[in-house]
C-alpha cells in the first residue's frame, strides 16, 4: 500500500492522535540514497490508458516491462540507448523521465519513523504518465541488482513530553540577543497556545532520518562571472515599486508547509507572467487532503507538491477548499477550474544539482523559488536581522530537527556589516519575525538552504 494511503487510513481510524503524540510521521520513513538507486532497474507497468484519476493501490495486470538503468549524475537510459534523466526526491523515492513519459514512486519500507527497514530497490506502486498529462499507468519498480536493506532507527522524543505546551525560554532568547549582532530573538506568547508536536509541525513535521541533504554543487566560473553582473539587491515585493507576492498566511499546528510554500510559488509566478492581473491565493489544504504525493499535515515536499501535483492535478482557488490545518478528507469543489504548472526541476537538474549562484540567476530571472532547510529550536524565536544558527538551545523543550518548506523571494547585503542575505517569506503569520519573513545567512549553506531549490513554470 502506498504510504499516503495507509496514512490515510490510519488519519481515518482515528489515529491521528496516536502517531502525532509519538510525533513519528512526517514524509515517509524511508531512507534510501544515491547510491542505492542509481544502477538497472525493471519497472512493470500496466496497460496505458488511465487518466489523473488513476488509482494505483493495486498494480493491475502487467502491459509493458522497461528496463531504465540510472546513472551519474541525472542520466536514465533505456534498453535502446535512449536516453532521459532522473532525480532522487531527497531520501524518499525518485522520478525517471524517459521516452516522453514520467515515473514517480515512493521508495519501499516497512515500519514506521521510530523503527523502520527500507528496501531501497524496490517501490511501492507509483505513477506514470505521457509529458502530456496522458494515458496514466501504475507500475512497480525493482532493481535487477539486491541493495541491503537499511534499518532506522530514530530516537524519538517520549510522547508525554511531545503532548506538552511549548514555552518560550527568556533565556535562550537573552543568550542569543546578547552573543552575536546579526539577528535577534523575541519571545513570542502567541505560541505558547501549541504543542511540542504542534511546534515541530510547524517546523516541517518531525524530520526524516535524513540528517542532512546534499552540499551545494560547484557553480562554473562562467555562471559565476554572470553572477557577478546582478544588482546586490533584489526582492519580488519591490520591483521597481511593484508586488509580485502574495500575503504572508499562517499553517497552524499542521505540517503544511510545504504546500504553503508550493502555493506561494505558484502565486508569485502567476502575478509575475501576467503582471498582476492574476492574484490568486491557492488552497493548500487542497493539496494536503487530496495529493497522494504528500504526507498530509505529516510533511511533504515542494518538488512534489508545486511540481508534480501541480502539472498532474491542478492546484485550485482557497475558497475550493479552505484550510482547516488538518487531515480533512478531500472535499474541494470539483467544479473549481485548475491552474497548472507546465514543467518543474530541482535546480541544475536534479537533487543535489543546486548552489547560490543558480538560486541568484533563477530568482531573479525567474521569480521566486522553493526551498527547504534544517529548522532548529533557536529559530523559532527569530525577530529580526539575518539568521544563522546559534549553539543556543531551549531548556524547557525537547529538541528534534525538522526541516522546513519556505519561498524564496529576494536577496541583499546588509550595508554595515557586509552579510549577505537571502529574503524568505515563511507560513507563520505576518507577526512572526519580519512582517512573516526572515532573512537567513547567504553563501554558506547555512541549515542547508542552498542545497534544493525547486523551479516551476506556472499556466497562467
Ligand atoms: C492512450 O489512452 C487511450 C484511452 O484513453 C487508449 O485508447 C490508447 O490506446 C492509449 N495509448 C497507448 C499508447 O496506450
Ligand atoms: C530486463 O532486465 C531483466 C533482469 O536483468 C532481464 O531478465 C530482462 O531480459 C531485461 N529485459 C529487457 C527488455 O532488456
Ligand atoms: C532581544 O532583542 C530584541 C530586539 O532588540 C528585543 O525585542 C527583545 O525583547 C530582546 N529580548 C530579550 C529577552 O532580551
Amino acid at each position: 500500500m502506498p504510504p499516503t494511503d495507509s496514512l490515510r487510513i490510519m488519519l481515518r481510524l482515528g489515529l491521528l492522535v496516536l502517531c502525532c503524540l509519538y510525533g513519528v510521521l512526517a514524509d515517509t520513513p524511508a531512507h534510501c540514497l544515491f547510491e542505492d538507486i542509481k544502477g538497472t532497474w525493471t519497472f512493470q507497468e500496466t496497460e496505458r490508458s488511465g487518466d489523473n484519476t488513476l488509482n494505483c493501490d493495486t498494480l493491475g495486470p502487467i502491459v509493458h516491462t522497461k528496463n531504465f538503468t540510472l546513472s551519474f549524475p541525472n542520466t536514465a537510459m533505456d534498453e535502446l540507448g535512449n536516453e532521459g534523466t532522473w532525480t532522487m526526491i531527497w531520501n524518499q523515492g525518485f522520478e525517471v523521465n524517459i521516452n516522453e513519459r514520467s515515473y514517480f514512486a515512493f521508495s519501499y519500507y516497512e515500519g514506521d519513523f521510530t523503527s523502520s527497514t527500507s528496501y531501497c530497490d524496490r517501490t511501492f506502486n507509483g505513477w506514470s504518465r505521457d509529458k502530456t498529462m496522458r494515458n496514466w499507468s501504475c507500475y512497480g519498480a525493482q532493481k535487477n541488482t539486491p541493495v541491503r536493506a537499511r534499518k532506522s532507527q530514530k530516537l524519538t522524543t517520549p510522547a508525554e513530553k511531545l503532548a506538552q505546551k511549548y514555552k518560550n525560554d527568556e533565556k535562550m532568547i537573552n543568550d542569543i540577543n546578547a552573543s552575536q549582532k546579526s539577528w535577534t530573538a523575541k519571545a513570542y506568547p502567541e505560541i505558547e497556545k501549541y504543542t511540542v508536536a504542534e511546534m515541530l509541525n510547524r517546523g516541517g513535521g518531525p524530520g526524516s532520518v535524513l540528517p542532512y541533504p546534499p552540499s551545494p554543487a560547484p557553480a562554473s566560473e562562467e555562471l559565476k562571472a554572470k553572477i557577478s553582473l546582478l544588482p546586490d539587491n533584489f526582492d519580488w515585493r519591490n520591483v521597481e515599486g511593484v508586488n509580485y507576492i502574495a500575503p504572508v498566511r499562517d499553517q497552524g499546528s499542521c505540517g503544511s508547509c510545504y504546500t504553503f510554500a508550493s502555493m506561494g510559488q505558484v502565486e508569485a509566478r502567476l502575478r509575475i507572467a501576467t503582471k498582476n492581473q492574476r492574484q490568486d491565493v491557492l488552497s493548500p489544504q487542497d493539496a494536503v487532503s487530496c495529493s497522494v504525493l504528500s504526507q498530509g499535515c505529516a510533511g511533504g515536499f515542494n518538488f512534489l507538491i508545486a511540481g508534480r501535483y501541480a502539472q498532474d492535478q491542478g492546484l485550485v482557488a482557497e475558497e475550493c477548499n479552505a484550510y482547516d490545518a488538518t487531515d480533512s478528507a478531500c472535499d474541494t469543489d470539483t467544479s473549481c477550474a485548475r491552474t497548472y504548472v507546465s514543467d518543474y526541476s530541482y535546480l541544475g537538474g536534479y537533487y543535489g544539482a543546486c548552489n547560490e549562484e543558480l538560486m541568484l540567476q533563477a530568482l531573479i530571472e525567474l521569480g521566486p523559488l522553493s526551498v527547504s532547510y534544517q529548522v532548529y529550536d533557536d529559530f523559532y524565536n527569530y525577530n529580526g536581522g539575518i539568521y544563522h544558527h546559534t549553539e543556543f538551545k531551549n531548556d524547557f523543550n525537547p529538541f528534534e530537527m525538522v526541516n522546513h518548506a519556505v519561498l524564496l523571494v529576494g536577496y541583499g547585503v546588509e550595508p554595515s556589516t557586509g552579510e549577505k542575505f537571502w529574503t524568505v517569506k515563511n507560513s507563520w503569520g505576518d507577526t512572526w519575525g519580519e512582517s512573516g519573513y526572515f532573512r537567513i545567512r547567504r553563501g554558506t549553506n547555512e541549515c542547508s538552504i542552498e542545497s534544493m531549490a525547486v523551479d516551476i513554470t506556472a499556466i497562467p
